[in-house]
């Protein structure tokens, strides 16, 4: 039983996010910068809500063994074409029992998926208990000490607040953000994609609840799960445009 019943569903979106969110050549940069020099080659790494996989497949031709885990059965069908040397796994992050066998956990932008405080340090413990002892946890999620800023629109106001939208010849690719509910910083993403299929294009839509949690909010999580040597980097020193991102340790006992 969750705190909240909320299922985030990338099925419908899953071909257009396929075209869409693609090996970045930066991010990877960032994580040799942040990670990736700490570990041994071939060391194994987990990456949760590994959608189409495009990270795992990069960590895959630098060598290190890899496995996603994702709760959308498409964007894992893809994944396995995307980077078929890595291992994956259809399952929720908040019912993650896995082995203590991984030198690094890392997540791209999905634990706004999360809607309750409790779920996230929930999970932050179930990441801690699969890592090796000194193993590291690096990740991004969108940050409300960022996005919810004095611009914000008014919640329940219905207001479209700034879009992603990628537009190609043969796929269109657009997230709109709405505020839902202002005091607890959960935003409404209505995600839509076109895909020109047989010279038809063809529309699929999916809405999701997501929510943004401060700077302090996360660390104290952390810290309760039991992370150590925790850290935060702004990927644009490293000439991404990303998030910032969390870097901490399970410390050898
Ligand atoms: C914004 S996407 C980010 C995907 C990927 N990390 C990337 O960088 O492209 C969020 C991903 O998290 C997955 N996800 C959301 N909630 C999840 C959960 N409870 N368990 C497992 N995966 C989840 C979604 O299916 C989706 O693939």
């Amino acid at each position: 039983m969750y705190l909240v019943e909320n299922v985030a569903n990338y099925n419908p979106i899953a071909s257009v996010y396929n075209s869409f969110a693609k090996e970045r050549e930066l991010e990877i940069l960032v994580l040799e910068n942040l990670i990736l020099q700490n570990l041994s080659p071939g060391a194994h790494i987990l990456d949760i809500g590994c959608a189409n996989g495009r990270t795992v497949s990069q960590l895959n031709t630098r060598g290190y063994q890899t496995t996603g885990i994702d709760i959308s059965e498409e964007l894992l069908h893809i994944a396995q074409t995307n980077s078929p040397e890595s291992k994956f796994i259809l399952g929720d992050i908040r019912e993650l029992e896995l082995p203590a066998i991984y030198d690094a956990v890392i997540s791209i932008d999905v634990f706004c998926h999360l809607l309750k405080l409790e779920e996230l340090t929930n999970v932050f413990q179930k990441v801690y208990a699969t890592l090796n002892n000194g193993g590291i946890f690096a990740f991004t999620t969108p940050l409300a000490d960022e996005i919810w800023n004095t611009t914000s629109p008014e919640q329940g106001s219905d207001i479209e607040w700034f879009n992603k939208i990628d537009v190609r010849d043969n796929y269109v690719y657009l997230e709109r953000y709405y505020s839902h509910n202002q005091e607890e910083k959960l935003r409404k993403i209505k995600f839509t994609g076109f895909k020109l299929i047989n010279a038809v294009w063809q529309r699929s839509d999916s809405d999701m609840l997501v929510k943004d949690y401060s700077i302090s909010e996360i660390k104290s999580a952390l810290l309760n799960a039991g992370f150590r040597e925790i850290e935060q980097y702004d990927s644009k020193d490293f000439g991404d445009d990303s998030p910032v991102i969390f870097v901490c340790r399970k410390l050898s006992v």
